[in-house]
């Protein structure tokens, strides 16, 4: 498998250093607009190689596309990251271009591509891509809910004070400060529901941990976070890879499910050599229904400003 990564800054970088070490790829090519900064990432993680024990072959390039050509998965990170106070909301206008013109090239070299989207705002993001392209919508991912639900197990497993590797849980809706909807009543440790062990006020501030995770990153890091985000990409491109069939809260394109067109928007969707194989729809409490409807019309004010 051949995978791009555009955007060789510390999102891209993780990204493409998680693909390398776990080894499931033969190429990783980094493309940035800065002259020889992908090259020497590349070359960097390359001289990791024996060290680590991978065999992709890690290549970049200053912004020459040809060199993408026959990309099997895109991951776009490109654009200017959060600073602290900043809502990935206010992004948006210069990573839209950014992002316009990126897509465009990519899959004139590589008309097969499956892309996934990390720029922020990331579901609008998404969305413009679908609207820039025409790429069947199974290929077109945002990466948001399986970064926003590591970060929820992150939380859970700190207030259980237990192994994250006993806790699974899902954040759906926007990635945004106020958009995120953690599925707190399917999360479990070990198949028992967490309701079980903590208190409603504890599950709340889990909730709010979970809903600002970005932002408390960034306050703490003065940009946005890296080694998450790119950890949550590799794995999505290893189930891309493997077809492993796994199931990722993802934005993607809504035609109807969940009650919403026209939006891309996060909610759980199994992932394979195909891209999007399916989208599961679960029954929502009303609850979880109102803050999801309410975080789809929060986006649709944030697409409403794109221009194609
Ligand atoms: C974050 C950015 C990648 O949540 O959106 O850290």
């Amino acid at each position: 498998m051949k995978v791009t990564v555009v955007g060789a800054g510390a999102v891209g970088a993780s990204c493409a250093e998680y693909i390398a070490m776990k080894n499931f790829a033969s190429e990783v090519v980094l493309v940035d607009i800065k002259e020889g900064f992908a090259e020497g990432k590349a070359m960097d993680l390359m001289q990791t190689a024996s060290l680590n024990g991978f065999d992709t072959k890690i290549t970049g390039s200053t912004n020459d596309y040809s060199k993408t050509s026959g990309t099997d998965v895109a991951v776009i990170t490109s654009g200017i990251p959060r600073k602290p106070g900043m809502t990935r909301e206010e992004l948006i206008g210069t990573n839209a271009n950014i992002v316009k013109s990126v897509i465009d090239q990519l899959v004139e070299h590589s008309p097969e591509v499956i892309v996934i989207v990390v720029s922020n705002p990331m579901d609008t993001m998404t969305y413009l891509v679908h609207k820039a392209t025409d790429l069947p919508k199974e290929r077109i991912i945002g990466m948001g809910g399986a970064l926003d639900s590591a970060r929820f197990k992150y939380r859970l497993a700190e207030a259980l004070d237990c192994p994250i590797s006993d806790v699974d849980g899902m954040v759906i809706g926007a990635h945004s400060d106020t958009g995120m909807v953690p599925l707190t009543r399917l999360a479990s440790r070990n198949g028992v529901p967490v309701t079980a062990f903590l208190s409603e006020s504890e599950l709340e501030q889990v909730e709010q941990e979970t809903r600002v995770g970005g932002a408390t990153l960034t306050k703490l890091l003065g940009t946005s976070a890296w080694y998450a985000p790119g950890a949550a990409v590799a794995e999505m491109v290893r189930a891309i890879a493997q077809d492993s069939k796994k199931m990722f809260p993802c934005s993607l394109l809504l035609e109807g499910e969940y009650g919403l067109n026209d939006i891309c928007f996060g909610v759980p969707a199994i992932i394979g050599k195909n891209g999007v194989e399916q989208i599961v729809e679960i029954a929502l409490s009303e609850d979880e229904k109102s803050k999801f409807n309410a975080a789809a019309e929060s986006v649709r004010d944030v697409n409403s400003s794109l221009k194609f």
